[in-house]
């Protein structure tokens, strides 16, 4: 059957799986400030959206949903891993399989997953709210008429093309330069504030008609109108402070578009195919709220590190019946040393060794020699942050501080003056997403001198 025949099925069998599909187990693993409503998710995101449905009442209650799913380019994708040793010296930049997008029954097993979850973000939708679908040539024609159907032709509003420079280019076919992005209301009203932009003038000379305001730069003349779905922005740069290494990573500039113009502060956003966290970054500056989701966990400790580094708040959550484990292992040394100050004591915690549980992890032969090599001189240059809660309640870790690796060692001790003697909770993430969480209780006193 030829796949345009058979897209009825494919929506049908979509439907069912939608219908049939149960809320995961999700929990609360850690918190950083008190925000109740941005979550960071590790988990596969049809039974999360689903959760958020059922159990935390939000059908109907998100405003713009941002999703840029693998493109069904038949490639595995990499996250770029920098580190630093002093004890090796310069390290080689080394690459780990990110996420997949492989789809061994073809387009129809690409297209049910992605209709499925078009269902269930319907559902979490407001009334007056929309949704991106951030595509390229691969599939965007089968899905507009999927989601056509999904949402409703009349419900269409813009076919945005995002226009880049960066990437190859062929001998067999003009340069790919663009991607697509599908943009739908869930109803017939959704509001939008379009942003203007520069028009040139025609030999960027004057027109000088009535009532029109013209202006002059060092182009030319032109008129501010309003912006056209033809949107020119750079990729990220290998040198933007904005990159984090993640592969597919996209910019700032193009998220912070999407939201400013179809949000307005404290409203919320969602991105279900979140990577490192891009369109959560644009949604925490221009003061929305937000929802970050994806399944690998590499994608969720690039964003929990991106959205700490802005300052957000946010909430943790993970799939507890799909907990991944490590067998890697990390020693951490705690000091309570008494200090000349109003008779306070202070807190010193040290990560003293790491182990990591290389067997498991997604390297290529290249990046695995690496690893070893590092482990076995200095295995602290695999912790990439680490967070502390030195008021741990025994059930959420809740990040009262964080320590990134940004500069030698910086993140590998902390030191800090206790206000009460209760519980602590130390959460460390390695460079392949990895978390460890060690607790202790100083009321006790126990093993601490
Ligand atoms: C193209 S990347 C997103 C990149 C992101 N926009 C950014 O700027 O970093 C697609 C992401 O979707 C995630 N993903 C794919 N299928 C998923 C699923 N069923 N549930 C959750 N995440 C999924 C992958 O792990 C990957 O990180």
């Amino acid at each position: 059957m030829s796949l345009l025949s058979g897209l009825p099925g494919i929506v049908e069998a979509a439907k069912k799986e939608y219908e049939e599909t149960k809320s995961g187990d999700f929990r609360t693993t850690s918190k950083k400030g008190n925000s109740l409503s941005n979550l960071i998710v590790q988990g596969e995101n049809l039974s999360f959206m689903k959760y958020l449905a059922e159990k935390r009442g939000l059908a109907g209650g998100i405003k713009l949903i941002y999703v840029d799913p693998p493109f069904f380019s038949g490639t595995n994708y990499q996250a770029r891993i920098k580190t630093q040793s002093p004890l090796t010296g310069e390290v080689p930049a080394f690459k780990i399989v990110a996420y997949e997008d492989k789809w061994a029954q073809g387009m129809d097993e690409y297209l049910k997953m992605l209709a499925s979850r078009l269902f269930m973000m319907k559902d979490l939708l407001s009334e007056d709210g929309c949704l991106w679908m951030h595509l390229d040539w691969h599939v965007v024609h089968y899905v507009k008429i999927i989601m056509d159907e999904i949402f409703g032709e009349k419900n269409f509003i813009n076919e945005i093309i995002w226009h880049y420079k960066s990437g190859g280019t062929s001998k067999n076919h003009f340069s790919r330069k663009h991607d697509t992005l599908l943009f739908y209301g869930k109803g017939t009203k959704t509001p939008l504030d379009i942003p203007k932009e520069k028009s040139y003038n025609r030999e960027r000379k004057p027109y000088r008609f009535k009532g029109v305001k013209e202006y002059r730069d060092e182009l030319g003349w032109y008129t501010m109108v309003n912006m056209k779905d033809v949107w020119h922005i750079d990729m990220v740069g290998r040198t933007s402070n904005e990159r984090t290494g993640y592969a597919t990573q996209k910019p700032e500039a193009l998220l912070e578009r999407i939201i400013g113009s179809c949000t307005k502060e404290g409203e919320i956003c969602a991105d279900f195919f979140c990577g490192a966290g891009t369109a959560a970054a644009a949604a925490q500056k221009l003061g929305r709220r937000w929802i970050a989701c994806d399944g690998g966990d590499m994608a969720v400790s690039f964003a929990e590190k991106r959205l700490a580094k802005a300052g957000a708040s946010f909430e943790i959550m993970k799939d507890a019946l799909k907990e991944r484990k490590t067998e890697g292992k990390i020693d951490i040394k705690i000091e309570i040393i008494n200090t000349s100050f109003e008779g306070k004591k202070l807190i010193r915690t040290e990560i003293t060794n790491y182990r990591p549980d290389i067997k498991n992890l997604p390297l290529e032969k290249e990046g695995r020699k690496i690893i070893k090599e590092l482990s076995e001189k200095d295995s602290l240059s695999l912790i990439d942050y680490f967070s502390m809660d030195f008021d741990y309640d025994g059930e959420i870790h809740r990040s009262d501080v964080y320590y990134f690796k940004d500069r030698e060692n910086e993140c590998i001790c902390c030191e800090k003056i206790l206000k009460k003697w209760g519980k602590i909770s130390i959460k460390v993430t390695d460079i392949f997403g990895n978390v460890f969480m060690k607790t202790l209780d100083l009321s006790a006193g126990a093993g601490i001198s």
